[in-house]
């Protein structure tokens, strides 16, 4: 009710209407809870607008001066909170209320050539700008914390996993690393958004064009965008920029949301490689003795929701014909959500890593001899039998071990030459954890100087000096 009623006092339109909305209707329609944090984005359209207009020769100095000053008048009312509780329907109707309590019916000349259509498509572009710079400051923080952890743990050696079973020793440097990478990559899925983005709506008007000849150039220069849209009815109703930004967002979420699997697999009692900071852990409300991975569960959980988000980005265009419709408006509560939820989860889970510590002697125990396997059968390869063969040869020797109930690397020298007059020597200089690392120095492999040279690399990106390839 409160809300018809200040639609009474300043409406945007209703000219052709006896009455105004059912309350009902009203409701459903509003969007100011949702899109009131456009406020500083349209505010910086609105005064390249008013700008626009003045040099159009639409608005006299004067007037241009009163709208501008105005406008700062709105922003500190902003600023101080008008935005909170206020009846209007949504971000722009608020604001031109606002300038109209302060400069009066002049507030309605800031409108001319200009629809919420076109407005909002900018307000959305520039946000998306915004979220981002901070998406990216985020993803690289996290990738740096790991890179961190990394440098420190290039002596640890632990199993490398792939189908849940262990495979091969790796260094615990190189685990680490490999979360760190899909965020380089996410980097550059964030850089693209952005680049979607680049083309300036303000001018469209509401699908057409704008009635007043504005200097569309002037004012894509003025807000930052890099290129004018080619049509107005196409940017209005476009809202791809958006959705390619909740892709980047949702592929963001999984990589974390992969990361915060493994660790609290690892900080779980069977596994015990890594112990959480107390900051990191909590406590359960009924067994005094537990310590919860919350932060990396609910890192997990959050993966679900984005990728809801990103369902209804890519629904919400489904089947409507060219321009604005006012489907688009729920655009916003999952944009938002999606930004929101990640700009949360990456600190926390940046923190968890940046202060979790590893248990270098649960790791070591967990190695296990037939972790050896593939260098036995490598070895054999290379006094030129073929790796087939090889492979089927090892095979027999795990089943050998298994029957006499002895660790691979302790099969008896005369048991093992029945199976390959090489393998006695080949089991005898297998050597330790670290020498079996070392045999895997091809490049992006887990020796010591491959992750050294991977730290290097990563660095490199990570800081801007890289060669951008990996974007
Ligand atoms: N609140 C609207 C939205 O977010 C603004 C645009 C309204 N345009 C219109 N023709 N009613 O989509």
């Amino acid at each position: 009710v409160a809300s018809s009623e200040a639609q009474a006092e300043h409406r945007l339109w209703g000219g052709r209407f006896s009455g105004g909305l059912a309350p009902e209707a009203e409701r459903l329609n509003r969007s100011l809870p949702v899109d009131y944090r456009l406020w500083p984005h349209d505010l910086r359209a609105a005064r390249a607008w008013a700008r626009a207009l003045y040099r159009a020769a639409f608005l006299d100095a004067t007037r241009l001066a009163r709208i501008l000053e105005g406008l700062d008048v709105v922003e500190q009312r902003l600023t101080d909170g008008a935005a909170i509780g206020a009846p209007d329907e949504d971000v722009h109707t608020l604001i031109e209320r606002l300038l109209f309590d302060v400069v009066g019916d002049l507030a309605g000349a800031l409108n001319t050539g200009r629809s919420r259509n076109d407005q909002v498509a900018t307000d959305l572009r520039l946000w998306c700008r915004d979220a981002v710079a901070a998406l990216d400051r985020e993803v690289a923080s996290l990738a740096w914390a790991l890179h961190a952890k990394a440098a420190d743990g290039i002596e640890v050696v632990l199993p490398g996993y792939t189908h849940g079973q262990r495979a091969q020793p790796v260094r615990w440097a190189y685990v680490l690393l490999a979360h760190a990478w899909p965020l380089v990559r996410d980097r550059g899925r964030l850089a693209a958004a952005a680049h979607r983005g680049e083309e300036l709506p303000l001018g469209a008007g509401a699908l057409a064009g704008s009635g007043v000849a504005v200097d569309r150039a002037w004012l894509c220069g003025e807000l930052g965008f890099a290129r004018v849209a080619p049509n107005a009815l196409d940017v209005t109703g476009d809202r791809d920029f958006a959705t390619d930004l909740v892709f980047a967002a949702g592929l963001i979420a999984q990589h974390v949301a992969r990361l915060a699997a493994e660790l609290a697999l690892y900080a779980s009692g069977e596994f015990g490689f890594i112990r959480l900071a107390d900051g990191y852990a909590t406590g359960s409300s009924l067994m005094p003795q537990k310590r919860n991975p919350d932060i990396f569960e609910l890192a997990r959980g959050k993966g679900a929701r984005i990728v809801g988000d990103l369902i209804t980005l890519l629904q919400l265009p489904r089947g409507l014909p060219a321009g604005y419709h006012k489907d688009l408006q729920e655009d916003k509560p999952a944009l938002f959500d999606a930004v929101d939820q990640l700009l949360l989860t990456l600190p926390a889970v940046r923190g968890a890593v940046a202060t979790l510590e590893p248990v270098p002697e649960r790791m070591r125990a967990a190695l296990d001899p037939l972790m050896l396997a593939t260098d036995l059968a490598d070895g054999l390869a290379a006094r030129t039998v073929p790796f087939r063969d090889a492979h089927r040869m090892i095979g027999e020797l795990v089943r050998v071990a298994a029957t006499e109930g002895v660790p691979l690397t302790d099969v008896p020298a005369t048991v093992a030459a029945r199976v390959h007059p090489a393998l006695p020597e080949l089991l005898a200089s297998l050597g330790s954890w670290e020498a079996s690392v070392e045999r895997r120095s091809t490049v992006g492999g887990s020796s010591r100087e491959a992750v050294q040279r991977q730290l290097a690399e990563l660095e490199q990106v990570l800081d801007g000096s890289g060669t951008g390839t990996h974007m």
